[in-house]
């Protein structure tokens, strides 16, 4: 480890914010004790706030109808080789239901920007499975909206409310996504989605086309500021039928190593062993909750259409009750057990438990 990055990385433990310099030191050292060192903290900082607790989330994946084409993305509305779907309410009830059986408690509603799917429509899905499923809570995950329309969905009842910014480096973003997709109103959803008051998730992708050391110290940067309540992080996968298809995946240790600098930085926030890093890795559930991730989200979309939500080339095919089991037999193994309730985010009392005072 470099003096400059053994600097920055005792300012990081100590709760002290890093400028985005500090942050690209941090990821320019690639030596092995740092990577090890700061997940080992990682891992045990949150199992210290988090009581050995992963939380469940059933992920259903709604529709895969998407009027965006993100370069990266299977169900960009280009690859027209994609057989596309959409669930409707029942059998998005029949999902959600069959994970509240199992003890799940937040229901994750995914999908494309699916122009179908109004803004009265989700409002009232949530309305009717917040109706059915008493205690659960419901994120959802369907992209860019109005102001307006995050507003019905919060007073409909949804607290939670996942869009990764991909990237808080404006050229970065342009690459990914091309001109017509606006950076800035990507941040400005995430600024609404906050201020009206949902637990607010952003996040980016490991080993994008394009992406330097800069790009993801901008990254961590922003999210330091931001404060967001999750962060989901995932190695980039490539994806048949995309620009990006053939290109080379992200890579699993830097993954681990930027989860470990998020807990590290944000010790409440809520954070992933995403189904992208458990593709990747096969041990990444367990990489990840070492590395202080406290959250896994077992798919339960309709094995029928699971291969049609394909964001990236070998999303695995589990059924939702025989993913959950699994993950959940790797949890207990590890000395960990599942969560109760919602798990919603907490903010920890005091100062940070990786030693220092955070700001306010
Ligand atoms: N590889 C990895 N992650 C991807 N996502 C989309 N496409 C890919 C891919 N090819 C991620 C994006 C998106 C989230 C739902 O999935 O970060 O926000």
């Amino acid at each position: 480890m470099n003096a400059a990055a053994a600097q920055a990385f005792d300012r990081l433990c100590a709760g002290a914010p890093l400028s985005e310099a500090e942050f690209e030191r941090l990821l320019l050292d690639k030596s092995r004790s740092l990577r090890q060192e700061a997940r080992a903290r990682a891992g045990e900082l949150a199992a210290l706030r988090f009581g050995r607790t992963v939380h469940f989330r059933a992920i259903v994946e709604t529709t895969n109808v998407c009027s965006r084409d993100c370069r990266y993305c299977g169900l960009r509305r280009e690859n027209a080789a994609l057989r596309r779907y959409r669930m409707d309410e029942e059998a998005i009830h029949a999902c959600c239901g069959q994970a509240y059986r199992l003890g799940i408690r937040t229901f994750v509603l995914q999908g494309g920007e699916d122009p179908a799917l109004t803004d009265e429509r989700i409002a009232g899905l949530v309305r009717s499975l917040l109706a059915s499923f008493p205690g659960a809570a419901v994120t959802l995950s369907f992209g860019e909206k109005s102001l307006g329309g995050y507003r019905k969905f919060f007073e409909a009842g949804a607290s939670r409310y996942l869009l990764r910014h991909e990237t808080a480096d404006p050229a970065h973003y342009r690459q990914l996504h091309g001109e017509r997709q606006s950076w800035w109103n990507r941040m400005a959803c995430l600024h609404a989605l906050k201020d009206i008051g949902f637990q607010t998730g952003c996040g980016m992708m490991v080993g994008t086309p394009g992406q330097t050391a800069t790009a993801l110290a901008r990254d961590l940067a922003f999210m330091q500021s931001f404060r967001p309540h999750m962060i989901g992080i995932g190695p980039f996968l490539p994806a048949a039928g995309t620009p990006f298809a053939g290109m080379s995946p992200g890579d699993a240790g830097l993954t681990l190593f930027l989860l470990a600098v998020c807990r590290l930085m944000l010790p409440d926030v809520l954070l992933p062993a995403t189904t992208a890093l458990r593709t990747l890795d096969p041990s990444g559930c367990r990489q990840g909750i070492l590395s202080g991730c406290n959250v896994l989200m077992p798919n339960f979309t309709p094995d029928e259409f699971k291969a049609d939500y394909a964001i990236y080339d070998g999303k695995p095919r589990t059924s939702g009750e025989a993913s959950l089991a699994s993950l959940r037999a790797e949890v207990e193994a590890m000395g960990y057990r599942p969560g109760q309730g919602r798990g919603d985010w907490m903010p920890l009392a005091g100062g940070s438990a990786a030693g220092g005072e955070h700001d306010a």
